[in-house]
């Protein structure tokens, strides 16, 4: 029953326009975006990405020379807004586990900016894919060592099981080159358990799976630490939903070492 209805969405999905202009810029059509209703509007749509290259800028010294990696990069919201403060820049590596999102970035993103690329990650994730792969011990994103500046994840972690952020965290030391950064929100509270699906205090409904993974502050922060991250700065409940946001810097010593 769930396939038929998902391959009638997905019929469905094809008969409609994809994709909208707004102030000179391809975006998203309103039905693909996620992440809240006020990206439901174009110009707050296109405001919110450049505001996160804005963000790179200021607090990551991101500049045309760098290499980014986006990780659950969505349909394109941070590369919208790069291209549009920065134009190119020297790499620009997004990956998502929902396969239409990396195609819409693709299709309309990477032919006017070959450097702006996007892959699909076949990773399962219950709300975005589910019938995805298992996400293993030994997953590794397909990227050399130190390949990157800045790695990037707005809202992933999110709806991200434990295991699975954590794994995901474990390889930011390898892909970061030296001086690196991260950037990342998530629903990060104090005097909470460690982690919890859907909680159900608080203003917001969450509904279905994955729709708020939250983490207790030290317990993140401990995990962060235990793959040699540095918090170099924490901002609470600012972001989207009430999520809060976190600059890292990886550390290097004994870098040679997992
Ligand atoms: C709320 S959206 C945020 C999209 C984008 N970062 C933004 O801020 O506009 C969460 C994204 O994370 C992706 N995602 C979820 N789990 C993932 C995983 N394990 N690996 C890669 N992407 C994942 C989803 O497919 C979805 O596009």
């Amino acid at each position: 029953m769930a396939k038929i209805i998902r391959t009638i969405g997905e019929l469905y999905a094809r008969l409609r326009s994809d994709h909208v202009i707004h102030d000179g810029s391809v975006l998203p059509a309103r039905w693909m975006r996620t992440g809240g209703r006020h990206f439901q509007d174009d110009r707050r749509f296109l405001a919110s990405g450049e505001a996160e290259a804005d963000r790179l800028q200021r607090f990551l010294d991101c500049s045309r020379a760098s290499r980014i990696l986006d990780i659950g990069c969505g349909v394109g919201r941070l590369p919208i807004g790069i291209i549009r403060r920065l134009g190119d820049v020297r790499r620009y590596e997004g990956v998502d586990a929902t396969q239409r999102s990396v195609r819409w970035c693709t299709r309309y993103l990477t032919p006017s900016h070959p450097r702006f690329r996007f892959t699909h990650l076949n990773v399962c994730n219950a709300r975005y894919n589910p019938a995805g792969d298992v996400l293993n011990d030994d997953f590794r994103f397909p990227f050399d060592d130190a390949s990157f500046d800045i790695v990037y994840l707005y809202s992933v972690f999110s709806h991200m099981k434990w295991e699975e952020t954590e794994r995901y965290v474990g390889e930011f030391r390898r892909l970061l080159a030296p001086n690196g950064k991260v950037f990342l929100t998530a629903f990060v509270e104090e005097n909470v358990p460690p982690v919890t699906v859907n909680p159900e205090e608080g203003a917001m409904r969450w509904r279905g799976p994955l729709h708020c993974v939250r983490y207790e502050r030290t317990h993140f922060e401990d995990m962060l630490r235990s793959h040699n991250c540095v918090v170099h700065s924490y901002e609470y409940g600012r972001e989207t939903d009430g999520q809060s946001a976190y600059v890292l810097t990886v550390s290097q010593e004994n870098r040679g070492n997992p």
